[in-house]
């Protein structure tokens, strides 16, 4: 999905900045510290439970032994109701420290202590082959794609992604820049296999049907 091949042209805004999510971090970080208020739920709290039961219920994953990676995992809450669910090998990464340091301490607020946070650009990772058995993503791709340079870096990202999962490892993507058919057809590929979607309320407007968002998952081949 060259910025050709999108629907509706993205065009890049702060939101594709490291300079962005470094602040909102620093902010919302004083703001945990001050009130609890754990930020921003991307795409809101319906959206991430529907998302993580959907994602408990793969046959694929094994809640002990599958090793997860949530990619621009920000503030860290879909970990969190993962952990809830019962998933025990979970990692989380984003290029933002702040991001990072706001994550690890909502995990200590929640009472628990087996998510690997770290920092880590997806474009320039440091993360090794092969390791995870899923990577998720929610509102990172879309945020990779608001970059001056988001041809290339929406290529990197897939890149990445396809490096660090290991064969036959799912990766459950949920954008609300694109829709079903724009993420298939980027992620359909010679790596990567469209397995399901994950379904959301359907609301009318206008005499028009839609979600606010869509959740796809792949098999790596
Ligand atoms: C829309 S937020 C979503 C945060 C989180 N996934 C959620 O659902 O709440 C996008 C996230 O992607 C992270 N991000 C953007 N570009 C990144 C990159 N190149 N490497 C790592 N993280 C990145 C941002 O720091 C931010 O936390």
């Amino acid at each position: 999905m060259s910025d050709s091949e999108d629907v509706v042209k993205v065009e890049s805004c702060v939101l594709g900045t490291k300079g962005h999510w470094d602040s909102a971090y620093d902010r919302e970080l004083d703001c945990f510290e001050e009130t609890g208020d754990v930020g921003e739920i991307w795409f809101g709290k319906s959206c991430l439970k529907t998302m993580c039961k959907g994602v408990s219920q793969l046959s694929e994953l094994n809640k002990e032994t599958s090793k997860i990676i949530d990619l621009g995992c920000g503030n860290g809450m879909t970990l969190i109701e993962l952990s809830k669910l019962g998933f025990k090998k979970l990692d989380g990464s984003d290029y933002s420290d702040k991001g990072i340091e706001l994550a690890k301490r909502i995990m200590e607020q929640e009472g628990f202590n087996h998510i690997n946070y770290f920092v880590d650009d997806i474009t320039d990772s440091k993360i090794e082959q092969y390791v995870y058995d899923a990577v998720l993503d929610k509102g990172t791709f879309d945020a990779i794609a608001l970059s001056e340079d988001r041809d290339r870096m929406k290529q990197l990202y897939k890149q990445h992604v396809e490096h660090i999962l290991k064969p036959d490892g799912i990766f459950v993507i949920t954008s609300c820049n694109y829709t079903e058919n724009e993420l298939k057809l980027y992620y359909t590929s010679p790596q990567f296999e469209f397995i399901k979607n994950i379904q959301y309320p359907v609301f009318s407007f206008g005499g028009s049907k839609g979600t606010t968002q869509t959740t796809l998952i792949f098999k790596k081949k």
